[in-house]
């Protein structure tokens, strides 16, 4: 695997490469990242990874230094799946100046959800990840579904900037107990681990009740960060929402089996775990 950090020498290796297939990541790879790698290589050759632990989507408040860097652990695993090019650029070969320029999505989409309690956050994702596409020139992309609304994000990004790339959707990779695997697990104290799977538990709850007919949404969001809370987490929000543009559906979508997704956010003790299942 050759491991590359400079934007000029990354486009000499790649290229003539027309069926790349991108996996960008903030590196501390799980096995759900190894998934993603092995889902891009179904899809396109050479599969190329990047590592770059994005200074711009994250807030003044959050974790952007202590957010586990695991370089060597990680290269290890990349060259165990026959990852073809590491790209991991420094934050001066990335942002050699501020980077003034940005990818604004849509309030609509953006500023909902993990926007409304992340501000800024989607900008930073959509602006490093058209940089990212810029210097790889990947045919395909593959994003996670634990980060939905990500995933719809630069979806439409792609889309609508007519970018040659096209987004693959993984399936969310779990742990035995449920718990959606992140580099934030990490984080969890052992009794917070122990709890952690209770999201993933209650979210199915919600999907059931609502496949059982209980169409009140907003009751059953309510009910459920109740719950969460009386588990001593603090939800920031338990959202049944359409799948198409993560809008509340109305009564007429209901009568019409408009898909849906629940997606949850929540702080356990001073980690914030997120995770979503689709309806
Ligand atoms: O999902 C992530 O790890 C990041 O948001 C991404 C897509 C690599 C952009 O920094």
């Amino acid at each position: 695997m050759k491991i590359i950090s400079s934007i000029d020498e990354l486009r000499d290796q790649l290229r003539g490469q027309l069926r790349t297939a991108f996996v960008p990541t903030m590196g501390n790879l799980h096995e759900g990242h190894l998934s993603l790698m092995r889902l891009a290589r179904k899809h396109g050759d050479p599969v190329v990874a990047s590592i770059f632990v994005n200074r711009l989507q994250f807030g003044p408040n959050e974790d952007f230094d202590k957010y586990p860097r695991t370089f060597q652990a990680d290269i290890d695993k990349l060259e165990k799946e026959g990852v073809y090019v590491l790209f991991a650029p420094t934050e001066r070969d990335m942002y050699p100046e501020p980077q003034e320029y940005r990818v604004q999505p849509p309030n609509t989409l953006g500023n909902i959800l993990e926007g409304e309690f992340r501000p800024g956050f989607f900008t930073g994702v959509t602006t490093i990840v058209l940089k990212l596409f810029s210097c790889v020139q990947p045919r395909v992309a593959v994003f996670g579904k634990k980060d939905y609304q990500q995933l719809m994000i630069v979806r439409n990004m792609s889309k609508q900037f007519a970018l040659p790339t096209e987004i693959i959707a993984a399936e969310t990779w779990r742990a035995d107990d449920g718990l959606a695997l992140s580099s934030r697990n990490g984080y969890l104290s052992a009794e917070e681990r122990a709890e952690a799977p209770q999201l993933y538990r209650l979210l199915n709850e919600v999907a059931d009740e609502v496949r059982s007919g209980h169409l009140d949404m907003f009751e059953l969001e309510r009910t459920a960060m109740a719950r969460l809370a009386g588990r001593g987490w603090k939800p920031d929000y338990i959202a049944i929402r359409k799948r198409s543009d993560l809008q509340p559906p109305t009564g007429g979508d209901l009568a019409n089996n408009e898909p849906l997704v629940v997606v949850a956010a929540a702080k356990l003790g001073t980690t914030r775990l997120i995770d979503n299942l689709e309806i």
